[in-house]
């Protein structure tokens, strides 16, 4: 399990290129939630996404943008190895988390997805009670505290405490859109992860529920590294610390373009693609 101290037992030592703490590619310099190097991916023989160096700095919102099928939700998947569920997909280098890597080969995917978790763009909630669908992924990691308060500390953190305490035992589907994306933040939260993806999770919402959505990763952002995917750049610039901004190359395969400090990216782009993208010349 990797617990707060690294567990050696089933997370691997990779060997890094460069020192803990350095930026990568005009990021973050200090302390970093995720140092990915040198990543490639594959889906057969199409390379979807070419040699990206990124760090993801702790506590701290990082946006992904950049025009559709430029391997965001691909990079996304490859923080938490949700891309080994895909058959025909292959991932080269390194993606660090505590000094290890995710991809070493004695390093278990199922505890790596609970110390870093997902939150989907269509709310997905279980066909279970709204107290089942927080308590079941605590339940099969073995959690033996008091579930009670588990789900109500997650439910309360994902700030749908005071909707649903009253209904606990009704079906997560009686919920709003909203709701239910607020579900599974929950439902992320009560694993205890480190770090929440999130990809692109208020596209299906209501502006209303979005800016609620919004709300919640500022304050959840205090205690977790949150990396989100969005299309709406007006979220980006709202929501996020840091952006970093892919494209396409001639051959389709997505390369990261720049990152920095998302007022930065917003008022003073380095690089005329990513000027033309944040003005909504292309993508
Ligand atoms: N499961 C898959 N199998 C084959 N190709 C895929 C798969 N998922 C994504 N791709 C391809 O990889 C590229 C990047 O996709 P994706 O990561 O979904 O981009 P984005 O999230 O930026 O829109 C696209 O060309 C897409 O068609
Ligand atoms: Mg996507």
């Amino acid at each position: 399990m990797i617990a707060n101290s690294v567990d050696h037992r089933t997370i691997g030592t990779g060997t890094f290129r460069r020192t803990p703490g350095e930026a990568l590619h005009g990021g973050p310099a200090g302390d970093h939630a995720l140092r990915v190097e040198g990543l490639n991916v594959f889906y057969g023989k199409f390379q979807a996404v070419r040699d990206v160096d990124l760090a993801i700095a702790a506590r701290k919102i990082t946006a992904l943008i950049g025009p559709s099928g430029c391997g965001k939700s691909t990079v996304l998947r490859c923080f938490n190895r949700m891309n080994d569920l895909i058959p025909t997909a292959r991932v080269d280098g390194t993606v660090e988390f505590r000094g290890k890597n995710l991809y070493a080969p004695d390093v278990d995917a199922v505890e790596v997805r609970r110390r870093i978790g997902m939150v989907f763009q269509k709310p997905n909630p279980f066909p279970k009670s709204i107290y089942e669908n927080v308590a079941w992924g605590a339940r099969i990691n073995g959690f033996r505290g008091n579930m009670d308060d588990l789900v109500e500390q997650s439910l309360r953190s994902a700030a749908l405490w005071d909707d649903v305490r009253d209904k606990l035992s009704q079906s997560g589907y009686s919920l709003s859109g909203g709701q239910q994306q607020r579900l599974c933040i929950a439902r992320a939260i009560a694993t205890q992860p480190e770090i929440i993806l999130m990809d692109e999770p208020c596209s299906a919402l209501d502006p209303i529920a979005t800016l609620k959505i919004e709300d919640l990763m500022r304050e959840l952002s205090q205690r977790y590294t949150i990396v989100i995917v969005t299309h709406n750049m007006q979220q980006a610039a709202r929501v996020s610390d840091y952006t970093a901004f892919f494209n396409m190359g001639e051959d389709r395969a997505g390369y990261l373009v720049e990152y920095g400090v998302t007022n930065e990216i917003f008022t003073n782009p380095k690089d005329r693609l990513t000027e033309d993208y944040i003005t909504g010349r292309f993508g």
